[in-house]
């Protein structure tokens, strides 16, 4: 399996592996959706069963909360565990300053609540991910299916001021119906590829009635595990300014630890 796996998927497989090793015992830990953070839960389960670490998990999606049952997490709610040590989940796009594009996979409202409501949000990400300006990847924006194509309208008229390069605005889709997420809501893709104030648009877009949350993350994160495919590892701490780069593991198979 592990020499089947693309360089971007191992880059992703690296990243887990260093952001689950920033886990400790006691931990409430949000635990994101996406592949990347897939990884990542699947490593800390196999921390619980081999090392005993004990934590509380807080996933941010259905899909997690049963990844994370099915490897051994215990699994609590956001209002259970009250607040969080840290939170790690994956990302559509980063820049300099570690803020975010997210809701790739249609999770960004609850993974926006958890990574708020923790001491450290932590992003693990293959290299491509890295971007000057965010806005190539399209916006993710959650809107209440009540009045959406008037909620469309209006995100339009406001793009129409903001500084962005594009304008179009999609439906997301799931097949044939509009796609739901967790929250019973649908998804509006903007696709602006090239957003040159994230945070002015973040605030203006929530302002706009029926718009529940934007997939722009910013001055949340304050960590970023990049992974490479060859193996290496870069761990960027924006607080402290301080970068650390792990070189692949020599000897053996790096990935030998999917095998099972
Ligand atoms: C889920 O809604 C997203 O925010 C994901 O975290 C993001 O799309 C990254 O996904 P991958 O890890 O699958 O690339």
């Amino acid at each position: 399996m592990t020499g089947e796996m693309s360089p971007i998927e191992q880059a992703k497989f690296v990243a887990a592996n260093r952001a689950a090793e920033l886990v400790q015992d006691g931990m409430r830990v949000g635990l994101g959706t996406g592949s990347t953070a897939a990884w990542l839960v699947r490593r800390l389960g196999e921390r619980v069963s081999k090392e005993g670490l004990k934590i509380r998990g807080v996933p941010t999606s259905t899909a997690t909360a049963q990844l994370a049952r099915e490897v051994g997490i215990e699994v609590v709610s956001l209002d259970q565990a009250g607040w969080l040590d840290l939170t790690i989940d994956g990302a559509d796009e980063f820049d300099g300053e570690l803020n975010l594009i997210k809701g790739g996979g249609a999770a960004l409202l609850q993974e926006k609540i958890v990574a708020t409501a923790s001491d450290q949000m932590v992003v693990i990400a293959d290299a491509g991910k890295e971007v000057e300006t965010l806005g190539a990847f399209p916006l993710p924006v959650e809107v209440i299916p009540f009045g959406w194509q008037t909620t469309k309208l209006l995100i339009e008229e406001a793009l129409d001021t903001m500084d962005v390069l594009g304008n179009s605005v999609t439906l997301r889709m799931n097949s044939e119906a509009p796609k739901v997420t967790d929250e019973g809501n649908h998804i509006l893709d903007l696709h602006l590829k090239r957003i040159g104030n994230a945070r002015q648009l973040a605030l203006v877009l929530n302002q706009i009635p029926g718009v529940v949350e934007n997939g722009l993350f910013i001055d949340i994160c304050d960590k970023v595990v990049i992974g490479h495919g060859d193996g290496r590892v870069e761990l960027r701490n924006l607080n402290e300014g301080t970068v650390e780069v792990g070189e692949p593991r020599s000897g053996d198979n790096l990935f030998s630890d999917l095998a099972g």
